[in-house]
């Protein structure tokens, strides 16, 4: 009986992947903040795909209990898919301590901590995948959101990094880096409509990447062009631009 943990599930794309796991006969742990609040979504899934789900209470931000609440999980999951994210309220997030330490806590500090306990085991049973969302916004600093985008560019150099040290173990590590996606993230922002993806698009991609093992995924494909472009402007004219 194979099950997979989904960090943050109560996320909208992490919902979107649990259908897709789901649907593909995986049963799931639903770890999140207020869990209880997945109770409808978890029993929706069991009638619907034949699955078991369980909710577990997860915060990140809880560095030490990470430890236990990975080990104490039973059966342990093949899979792990690490959705948890802090945009922050800008532009108070790039001036305010309390708001830069917590959105360096929430998407790299915890993630960087849960994810290395789980690394931990899975390169004893020399089996398992991680899957970790970052962002395009980790590929270059920009001032509309450069304490979220130097925290997820942190978080790629740490899942870089976790997939060559699991590479001999045979543990596959999966970098997402997803564009504009329409959630609760982005629900205030005025984003381009014809670059926005939706969470059940990216789920599916991602799902098919993790189980191609790809490395790194960036979604939609165009992401990826638009970052080389924006990567290889020079800094004199970068930092002209009001990106
Ligand atoms: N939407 C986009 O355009 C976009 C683009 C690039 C990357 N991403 C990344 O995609 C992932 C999913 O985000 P989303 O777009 O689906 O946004 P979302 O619906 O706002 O999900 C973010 C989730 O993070 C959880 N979270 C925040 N702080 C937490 C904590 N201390 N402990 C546990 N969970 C915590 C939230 O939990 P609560 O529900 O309890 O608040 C929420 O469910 C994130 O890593 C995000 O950075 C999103």
């Amino acid at each position: 009986m194979e099950f997979i943990l989904i960090l943050g599930a109560k996320s909208d794309i992490a919902r979107a992947l649990a259908i897709v796991y789901a649907r593909h006969g995986y049963n799931l742990f639903l770890a999140a903040r207020n869990a209880k609040e997945l109770e409808r979504f978890a029993s929706d899934l069991q009638i619907r795909y034949q699955v078991e789900v369980r909710m577990k209470e997860f915060d990140v931000t809880e560095f030490s209990s990470h430890q236990l609440f990975f080990t104490s999980l039973n059966p342990m999951p093949s899979g792990t898919l690490f959705c948890i994210g802090y945009l922050g309220t800008l532009p108070a997030s790039a001036k305010e301590i309390t708001e830069i330490v917590h959105t360096v806590e929430v998407n790299f500090t915890g993630c960087a901590t849960i994810l290395s306990v789980v690394a931990n085991e899975y390169e004893k049973k020399r089996t398992g995948f991680i899957v970790g969302i970052s962002s395009v916004a980790g590929d270059r600093g920009r001032t509309s959101n450069y304490i979220y985008g130097s925290s997820k560019a942190a978080v790629s150099a740490f899942l870089s990094g976790l997939r060559n040290r699991l590479h001999p173990s045979k543990v596959h590590v999966l970098t997402v880096k997803p564009g504009y996606v329409r959630t609760k993230m982005t629900k205030d922002l005025s984003i381009p409509e014809k670059l926005t993806s939706s969470p059940e698009k990216l789920a599916e991609h991602i799902f098919r990447s993790q189980q191609k093992g790809r490395e790194v995924i960036y979604s939609f494909r165009i992401w990826r062009l638009i970052m080389l472009i924006i990567t290889h402007i020079p800094e004199k004219l970068f930092k002209r631009l009001s990106l």
